[in-house]
């Protein structure tokens, strides 16, 4: 079957279906709009229309453009009208019984070749299809908040969907302007899972003690170049809507650790500390922009600093530490064991300090690790043992500072708190790869463009090594026996046949 679009539908004109009728309309196509509510579809062209006449003013779009637009948004006002689209759209409630039978009333009006889409975040496109007579027509349209400015869209395919529809969505996706990435009808898609790792990671460092909000915000914001730190990011989402997500996607896996979610939200969320919204989340918002962030700490430059040994699990980890030394006049010791007064300086991967203290016979006294996955260029975790004295803190603390940058001091950690969330993001982009829900190229673009980090998980395995990711995970695992850290059989097996993880077989 060929499929031709040139008209297409939107049900359901809310927060979603305005946008999708808006880029729709805005790419010169003809499009309807339906709503139940009396009078919403009249009410969100007259929105579009002040919209349009906006990016005029904006210099973003011309008149004629405006015009055009306006002119190809049709109000309709039964689902009859709809008859003759070869598109359409639903961004109704999310309810699986309520799409399943608009679904069921749409085949009683349009024609046997008429794509019927959904636009769900957390339903199965196949269930929703299942009560269909042509279920190879329903398809998932997944577009993110706000549409024209969320530039990716997932086309999901159900068990049943025609691969030629999936094709058509692509090809219209592009003309939106937005990057279709097409995923498997699976739970979360690629974006909603993919998003998995970073918030549910950072709870449970935060849940372990490790450090405080502000501080573990400042790491993967400052150090690592997330846009926004997790807990900053949970208070602009709002926990009422990502709450909810993380119990679903963690129960519809049937329990997979990887997901777990934690109960610190689901405590937030029964005492109405949802975020911004009601000024008050993880930080408070009551006088306007965000308080409640702890300053990063500084140490003046000290009189004298102890010698500095270094160890490191990886040799340009020590060459880094080393120049860094060598800069700032600290002296070296560079015997094989530590001198009894020397700082031991230890760049370790996957575990905390005790555990290093352990493996390599320091003096836990004199023994501060430092976290080197990320660089020491804008920003420096280091992690003292519990029997770390507060001299050699010290005096680690003010040696990392003595250029201006930040240090982050944290509690004890099995893998620090860059390690662990980056580890996690890059295994589970591994994990959706290797479940076969989407391509590589895509599972990286869907993240980069619909969670906004800087790299997609995939290629940024590549960029950090994925010899250090694995290795994260696997004394993670083996310290702490948690299966949410197993590593996933696709970054396994490249790192053992030393092929970069965007690497796939042609077979
Ligand atoms: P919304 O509440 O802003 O809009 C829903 C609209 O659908 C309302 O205008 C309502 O009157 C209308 N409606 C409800 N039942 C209807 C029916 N049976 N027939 C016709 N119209 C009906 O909701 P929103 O946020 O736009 O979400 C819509 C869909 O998009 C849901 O499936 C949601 O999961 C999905 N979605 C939402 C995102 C978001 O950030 N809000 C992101 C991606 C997907």
């Amino acid at each position: 079957m060929t499929y031709d679009i040139k008209s297409l539908a939107v049900i359901g004109v809310g927060i979603m279906g305005s946008g999708i009728a808006q880029i729709a309309a805005q790419s010169g196509h003809r499009t309807y709009l339906y709503d139940t509510k009396d009078g919403a579809a009249l009410q969100a062209k007259e929105k579009l229309a002040a919209t349009f006449q906006k990016l005029v003013e904006k210099n973003k779009i011309t008149v004629e453009q405006a015009e055009s637009a306006n002119q190809h948004l049709i109000v309709a006002q039964q689902l009859e009208d709809l008859k003759s689209c070869d598109l359409i759209v639903e961004a109704i409630v999310e309810r699986l019984d309520i799409k399943q039978g608009l679904m069921q009333q749409l085949e009683q009006i349009v024609s046997d070749t008429t794509i019927l889409a959904s636009n769900t975040s957390s339903l199965s496109i196949t269930a929703i299809a299942a009560n269909c007579k042509l279920p190879e027509r329903v398809v998932g349209f997944h577009f993110f908040n706000p549409v024209p400015l969320m530039k990716v869209v997932e086309v999901i395919q159900g068990l049943k969907t025609d691969q030629q529809i999936i094709e058509t969505l692509c090809q219209l996706s592009h003309a939106f302007g937005h990057r279709p990435v097409i995923a498997k009808d699976t739970p979360g898609f690629i974006i909603n899972h993919a998003g998995r790792a970073y918030g549910t990671e950072a709870l449970k460092i935060l849940n372990e003690n490790v450090s405080d909000i502000s501080e573990i915000d400042r790491i993967l914001r400052d150090g690592v170049g997330f846009r926004m730190g997790p807990f900053e990011l949970m208070d602009l989402t709002g926990l009422d809507v990502s709450h909810p997500v993380m119990e679903s996607i963690y129960h519809q896996y049937y329990e997979e650790a990887r997901y777990k979610p934690n109960p610190l939200t689901k405590q937030m969320l029964e005492a109405k500390q949802l975020g911004r919204k009601v000024k008050q989340g993880f930080y408070s918002y009551a006088i306007g922009s965000k308080s409640g962030e702890k300053p990063a700490q500084y140490v003046e430059a000290l009189t004298k600093y102890p010698s500095v040994w270094i160890a490191a699990d990886f040799a340009e980890d020590k060459q880094r530490i080393e120049d860094y030394l060598i800069q700032h006049n600290i002296s070296l010791d560079t015997g094989e064991h530590p001198q009894a007064e020397s700082l031991c300086l230890v760049a370790c991967y996957g575990e905390d300090t005790t555990q290093t203290i352990k493996r390599l016979h320091l003096n836990p006294e004199h023994t501060v690790a430092i976290d080197l996955l990320y660089g020491i260029e804008k920003h420096r975790t280091l992690m003292p043992s519990l029997r770390t004295t507060s001299e050699y803190r010290q005096a680690a603390h003010s040696i990392f500072n003595l250029d201006g940058a930040m240090v982050s001091m944290i509690n004890e950690s099995i893998g620090f708190v860059a390690q662990r969330v980056l580890a996690m993001v890059i295994n589970l982009g591994c994990d959706i790869a290797q479940q076969n829900i989407a391509s590589v190229d895509d599972i990286n673009a869907a993240v980069r463009l619909g969670l906004g980090y800087p790299f997609g998980p995939i290629e940024w395995g590549d960029q950090i090594g994925s010899d250090k990711i694995l290795l994260i995970l696997n004394r993670i695992s083996a310290l702490t026996y948690d299966p949410r850290y197993r590593p996933s059989p696709w970054l396994q097996r490249r790192v053992a046949l030393n092929l970069p993880l965007t690497f796939n077989s042609e077979y």
